[in-house]
């Protein structure tokens, strides 16, 4: 298994390119398989997941081809997937593929509104807690379907095609949320969601159907509208850039010092965690070409952060959030709201010295003067990157094993941050 080697200390300087956002990339990829033609995502990352799905797509019968280069383009310009759902071969997506990432189980929606039927396999736990799915299958229950759960799989039928109806979230879920909106918008009828999760992945995903001639209102509200059509068609869509990505790498530059712009990124996605970073005196500046990121050398103010849907601070952020604070003048408080367990990162942190106390959901971090590398090992996605910034500021060399999580959300993060100076090797298995 490949690991990443790190020598703390160097300040960050130059730009970072932000790739298109794995969160919006996924739910599009799965939206391809509402329709016979052929749709064309921009700006897809090159990720481990991106690659995994299209494997769980090929065993449905979806086609997948990835554009060449374009002259001029550079290795860091997102790739162009053709996707054609033409015929559509089987219904079930299994354990073995499902159980390697959560969001695929969402093909359960398209599959069932344009099928009739679906058998998809339970995801299962993972690292960070229990994640259910008994809002989906609620949102899919109110369109008419017919659950089962048999021999750990959900089967979902509706013979007579989807109807239109009303769902009503009792707590905001991202998955659900898609999955209501791509099983609607081939139901009969009219379906309002209320509590609808408002995240810019959502918007995305809508615009791509709307532009595939579904009839969507409201998405990026808590209540969307929709009206179902009979058929929907192909599209070209650009994925917008990654918020997770752009707040990883903000973090990156609060931690060690420096000036860097990260391009392609939108301010307005994650203006919850700029603010936080302002707040703790990092320089944060919208620019043409992105946004532009600032510390000298003077300290981080400690931050009181509660993570909320959005437009709040993302789950997402919170590891690297955490990370940051190991370094900051005083204490900080960090409340995970969303995933029960999802501060695997602490005891890694705490090996390079940061001083962190959990209670319950709450987190609280004394800034330490100096952290020191050591060996650590990657949990998660966001508790990986976690490690990463930490090790970014420590003393001397940190060593994050099992690195595949990354590879899984962060395209060729090594190169981004050597390319502003950091001192970071892949060394390869
Ligand atoms: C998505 C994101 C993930 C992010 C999360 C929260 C993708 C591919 N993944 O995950 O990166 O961390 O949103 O922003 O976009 N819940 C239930 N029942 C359900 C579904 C969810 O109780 O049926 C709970 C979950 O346990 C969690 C909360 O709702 O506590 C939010 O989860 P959800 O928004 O659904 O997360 P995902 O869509 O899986």
């Amino acid at each position: 298994m490949d690991r990443i080697r790190i020598a703390g200390g160097r300040r960050l300087n130059g730009s970072i390119p932000i790739s298109g956002a794995k969160n919006a990339t996924l739910p599009l990829m799965i939206a391809s398989l509402l329709t016979e033609e052929t749709l064309v995502l921009e700006n897809v990352p090159r990720l481990a997941d991106v690659g995994l799905l299209q494997r769980i797509l090929g065993n449905h019968g979806v086609d997948v081809m990835i554009g060449g280069k374009r002259p001029g383009e550079t290795s860091y310009d997102g790739q162009t997937l053709h996707i054609c759902a033409a015929n559509i071969i089987d219904t079930t997506a299994p354990y073995e593929l499902v159980s390697r990432m959560r969001a695929s189980f969402w093909v359960i929606a398209p599959l069932l509104a344009r099928m009739g039927e679906a058998r998809v396999s339970m995801p299962g736990g993972c690292a960070i807690g229990t994640r259910p799915v008994d809002l989906l299958i609620m949102a899919l229950e109110r369109l008419g379907a017919a659950i089962e759960i048999d021999g750990g799989y959900v089967v979902a039928r509706a013979g007579r095609g989807l109807k239109g109806g009303e769902i009503k979230f009792p707590k905001v879920t991202v998955g659900g949320t898609h999955t209501a909106i791509m099983a609607a918008s081939l139901a009969n009828g009219t379906t309002v969601i209320e509590n609808a999760a408002r995240e810019p992945e959502i918007k995305d995903v809508a615009d791509c159907l709307n532009k595939m001639g579904a009839k969507i209102a409201g998405a990026g509200t808590s209540r969307i509208v929709i009206e179902g059509v009979a058929r929907l068609g192909g599209a070209r869509h650009r994925v917008i850039p990654d918020r997770i990505e752009t707040g990883t790498y903000a973090m990156a530059v609060a931690m060690t010092g420096g000036d860097v712009v990260l391009e392609n990124a939108q301010p307005e996605l994650l203006q919850a965690a700029l603010d936080v970073l302002i707040r703790a005196g990092v320089e944060v500046t919208p620019t043409n070409a992105g946004i532009r990121i600032a510390r000298d050398g003077s300290g981080l103010a400690p931050v009181d952060v509660t993570t909320q849907p959005f437009p709040g601070f993302p789950t997402d952020l919170q590891a690297q959030l955490m990370a940051l604070m190991t370094r900051g003048r005083g204490i900080s408080h960090i409340t995970e709201t969303i995933f029960e367990n999802r501060f695997m990162h602490v005891q890694e942190l705490a090996r390079l010295g940061a001083r962190i106390a959990l209670s319950g959901e709450r987190a609280t971090i004394e800034g330490v003067d100096r952290l020191k590398g050591a060996p650590v090992m990657a949990t998660d996605l966001r508790a990986s990157v976690s490690l990463v910034i930490a090790a970014l500021a420590a003393e001397g060399e940190t060593m994050v094993n099992r690195v595949y999580h990354l590879d899984r959300g962060f395209e060729r993060l090594e190169d981004k941050l050597a390319g502003c100076g950091a001192a970071i090797e892949r060394i390869s298995a």
